[in-house]
């Protein structure tokens, strides 16, 4: 069987759900190949063996460039913060190495573009971490949209909402722009961006508000000017958009949600029906159809179990975790690589995200609706 062998370029959160994630999508599918966990890379060399040998990696190295130039390495994995993932994959795919980077592709739209231009250029196969649109409940409901069964999309209302805010540290990356930080609407929005682009289609115009929280417990947010002025990272934001299919929709991010841990959440309705999820209960969905008799009408719950796309288990209520889901993106960038049929989100996916992330902070300026530019090939 081929053999194909990852280079994990920084082991921290997200380099510990990737490596049990490359454990799983192996065992739960036949990916025409077998994943290799060659080598982890991370700042030191310490740092590195330390985690390498925690999280079951081969061998590890303090040196990415070395490990991109290693004629063994089939694909490049990056989990680095997002100021790094341009130069890493740049690196990468002039090797001819197939690369998975996380999310956001970068906090710079003209970095993405640059990305997604190489990637397209070379060849390679590209996917980014946009690991929630893989639950299967939301999988199922995008083929419930492609068969025609909810009709013609109308209108999206999503949310992503964290507390994360209220226990940050203040020295951690995340938490400026200087250090790599991408703020509430590139962070986490852009998932919630990637699931309405998936379902609903592009994005084309947004309208938005977004703000800063001041730092002492009782203050709410600072005055935007000051936002903006100081150059700091929004907290939370809520926007408008419009769909290229004509659709609508309205969506929240906050780091400064009490009580939510990481609610990722959406209703969609379409001509026909309409859908509910909720990442808290991942494991199902709502769903309601227009052409039920008048005394069946309403919601019903649907549990996924292996008849939904990517789902592992065929007897429902076992559980789908963050595991599972990370582990069914990457037997999808696997099978790409192995067939050479396409793969999504890839960068060209990803970057088109960047230009809505820019396109709401440039609305909150601007005051007024900002258009997206087209995905990078697409003339409108
Ligand atoms: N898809 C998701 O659900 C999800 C969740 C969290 C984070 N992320 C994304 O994953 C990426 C990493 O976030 P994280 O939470 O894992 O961060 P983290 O701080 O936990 O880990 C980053 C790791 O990269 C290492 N690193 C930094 N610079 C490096 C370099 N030049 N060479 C090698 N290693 C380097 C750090 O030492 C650290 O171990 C970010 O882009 C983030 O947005 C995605």
């Amino acid at each position: 069987m081929k053999e194909l062998r990852v280079a994990l370029i920084g082991g921290g959160f997200m380099g510990k759900a990737h490596s049990l994630a490359y454990a799983v999508a192996p065992i739960a599918a036949n990916l025409g190949a077998s994943v290799i966990k060659e080598v982890l890379v991370d700042a030191t060399p310490e740092l590195a063996g330390r985690l390498a040998g925690e999280l079951g990696w081969n061998s590890s190295s303090a040196d990415w460039r070395e490990v991109i130039a290693r004629p063994d390495i089939d694909i490049v994995d990056i989990c680095t913060p997002p100021q790094f993932h341009e130069e890493i994959a740049l690196a990468a795919i002039a090797a001819g190495k197939h690369v998975f980077c996380e999310k956001p592709i970068t906090n710079r739209v003209e970095e993405a573009v640059r990305m997604a231009e190489a990637a397209r250029a070379a060849g390679v196969v590209t996917q980014v971490g946009f690991n929630y649109r893989h639950t299967p409940a939301i999988a199922y409901t995008k083929q419930l949209l492609e068969e025609g069964r909810l009709g013609v999309p109308l209108q999206f209302r999503a949310s992503y909402l964290q507390e994360t805010g209220f226990a940050a540290d203040p020295n951690r990356w995340r938490a400026t722009k200087a250090t790599g930080g991408s703020g509430a609407v590139g962070d986490i929005g852009s998932h919630i961006i990637d699931i309405a682009e998936y379902l609903f289609g592009d994005i084309v115009k947004v309208a938005a508000r977004a703000r800063a929280k001041r730092p002492t417990p009782e203050a709410g947010w600072l005055d935007d000017t000051e936002r903006i002025d100081s150059d700091l990272i929004d907290d939370g934001a809520v926007w408008l958009a419009e769909f290229s299919n004509g659709g609508i929709g309205t969506f929240a991010v906050s780091s400064f949600a009490s009580g939510r841990m990481n609610r990722v959440a959406f209703e969609l309705d379409a001509s026909l029906g309409a859908v509910e999820f909720d990442w808290n209960s991942r494991e199902e969905f709502r769903v309601s159809y227009t052409d039920e008799a008048p005394d069946q009408r309403g919601f019903r719950t649907v549990h996924t179990n292996d008849k939904h796309p990517g789902g592992m288990w065929r007897i429902a209520g076992l559980g789908t975790g963050y595991v599972e889901v990370s582990a069914i993106q990457f037997q999808k960038f696997v099978r790409a690589i192995v067939s050479g049929e396409p793969t999504a989100p890839d960068f060209e996916d990803a970057a088109h995200i960047q230009e809505i992330v820019e396109a709401v902070l440039e609305a909150t300026v601007s005051d007024s609706w900002v258009d997206v530019p087209a995905r990078i090939g697409v003339a409108r």
